[in-house]
C-alpha cells in the first residue's frame, strides 16, 4: 500500500486532490459524492466582494430611494445563479456542507479592496470553515497604477483578512507579476499559510454581429499546468508557504508532476466539472498504480523531488532553457 497522505495548511489530507473553488460545491449533494469519491477536500464557490457590495448598496437603496449608484449597481451584477444569492446564504450553505461531510472544507472570497465585505472572513470561519482561500483578482487596466501600488493593496488585502480569523489562510493570486517571486515572499510574509497558483483568466470575446462583449468560459487542458508547475517548481523551499497548484490538473500524470514540483495539494475544477465527481477515484486509483509500478511510497517521498531545489541542473527551470526549447523544434515544410 503506499501513502498518498499529505498536509495542507496544517491540515492532515488522505490524498492530495482537492476539489477547487467552482459551482461543484453548490450542491450539499455533489460534495457528498466528492468525499465518497476520495477527495480529500474541497474548496467552496467563491463568495464575491461585489456580492457583498451589491445587497449593501440595495440596502442603502431602500433607504434612500432612486439614486443612481444602485441603477448602475444593477446593470453591474448578474441577476442569475449563484451570485444572486445573499452572502448569508453562502454562509448558511457553508455551514450545511461543513455538517454533512468529514472531510476539510476551505472557505473562499474573492475580491480586492479593503472595504467592509472582508468581514465575511470571520463569518465564514465562524461557519465552521476549516481554511479560507483568498482569491485576488484584479487586473491593471489604469495607465497611472503602478505594479508597487498594486502590489502594496494585496499586501494590505492578506494582512487585514489574517488579522479578522484564527483558521489558516491561502491567498490565490494570478501569474501576472512582474517580480513573481518577490510578490510571493511578502504575501507569506503578510499572513499568507499558503498559496494558490495560479488563479486562471476568462478572456471576454467580441460578438460581431451583435457588437457586444460576451463572457467565454472554456475549462483547462493539461497543457496550462506547466506554468503553475515552473513557478512551484521555482518557488518551493525559497518561499515558506504551503503550495497549492491549481489550473491544467486532469490526469494521474499531472497530480504527480504538481507533487514532484512541489506543491501539497493538486488541485481540480475543469475535469470534475466535465467527467464528474467519480472521475476523482479513477485518478487516485491511476496514482496508486504508478506509485507501486514505480516503487515510491510515498507522496511525501516525491514532494519537491523535481524542484529547482533538488535538481542538479535548476537553470532547466530557468531562462537558459529557453534557447534549448526553441532549438528543440524541427520546421519541416
Ligand atoms: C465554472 C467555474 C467556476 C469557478 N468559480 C470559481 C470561484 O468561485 N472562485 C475561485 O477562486 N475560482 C473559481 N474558478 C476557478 C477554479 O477554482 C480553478 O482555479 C480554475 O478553473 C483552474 O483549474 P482547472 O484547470 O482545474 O479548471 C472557477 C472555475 C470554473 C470553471
Amino acid at each position: 500500500m503506499v501513502d498518498l497522505s499529505t498536509t495542507y495548511l496544517g491540515l492532515k489530507l488522505k490524498n492530495p486532490l482537492v476539489a477547487s473553488a467552482s459551482p461543484l460545491s453548490e450542491k450539499v449533494e455533489t460534495v457528498h459524492q466528492l468525499e465518497e469519491a476520495g477527495i480529500a477536500a474541497v474548496v467552496m464557490y467563491s463568495l464575491f466582494e461585489e456580492q457583498v457590495i451589491h445587497e449593501s448598496l440595495e440596502l442603502d437603496h431602500y433607504l434612500d430611494y432612486g439614486t443612481e449608484s444602485f441603477a448602475e449597481a444593477l446593470t453591474y451584477f448578474p441577476n442569475i445563479g449563484r451570485y444572486s444569492i445573499g452572502s448569508d446564504v453562502y454562509i448558511q450553505h457553508l455551514s450545511q456542507v461543513k455538517k454533512t461531510v468529514k472531510i476539510p472544507i476551505i472557505g473562499s472570497l474573492n475580491g480586492v479592496s479593503t472595504g467592509g465585505w472582508i468581514d465575511y472572513a470571520r463569518k465564514i470561519e465562524d461557519a465552521g470553515a476549516d481554511a479560507l482561500e483568498l482569491n485576488i483578482y484584479y487586473l491593471p487596466f489604469d495607465p497611472e497604477l503602478s505594479s508597487t501600488e498594486l502590489e502594496e493593496t494585496y499586501i494590505q488585502l492578506v494582512c487585514n483578512v489574517k488579522a479578522r480569523i484564527k483558521i489558516p489562510l491561502a491567498v490565490k493570486i494570478s501569474p501576472f507579476f512582474t517580480g513573481m517571486a518577490n510578490v510571493c515572499r511578502r504575501l507569506v510574509e503578510a499572513g499568507a499559510d499558503g498559496l494558490v497558483l495560479f488563479n486562471r483568466f476568462y478572456q471576454p470575446d467580441f460578438d460581431l454581429e451583435e457588437l457586444e462583449i460576451v463572457p467565454n468560459l472554456v475549462l483547462s487542458t493539461s497543457q496550462e499546468l506547466r506554468m503553475p508547475l515552473r513557478w512551484i517548481a521555482l518557488l518551493y523551499g525559497h518561499v515558506q508557504a504551503d503550495f497549492a497548484l491549481t489550473t491544467g490538473i486532469h490526469t494521474a500524470e499531472d497530480v504527480l508532476k504538481t507533487m514532484m514540483a512541489g506543491a501539497n495539494v493538486a488541485m481540480m475544477a475543469s475535469e470534475l466539472l466535465k467527467h464528474g465527481p467519480g472521475r476523482v477515484a479513477e485518478i487516485l486509483a491511476e496514482l496508486e498504480h504508478w506509485m507501486t509500478e514505480h516503487e515510491y511510497e510515498s507522496i511525501k517521498q516525491m514532494q519537491g523531488s523535481m524542484s529547482a531545489q533538488a535538481m542538479r541542473e535548476p537553470h532547466a527551470l530557468r531562462r537558459s532553457n529557453y534557447i534549448k526549447v526553441l532549438n528543440s523544434f524541427k520546421y519541416l515544410p
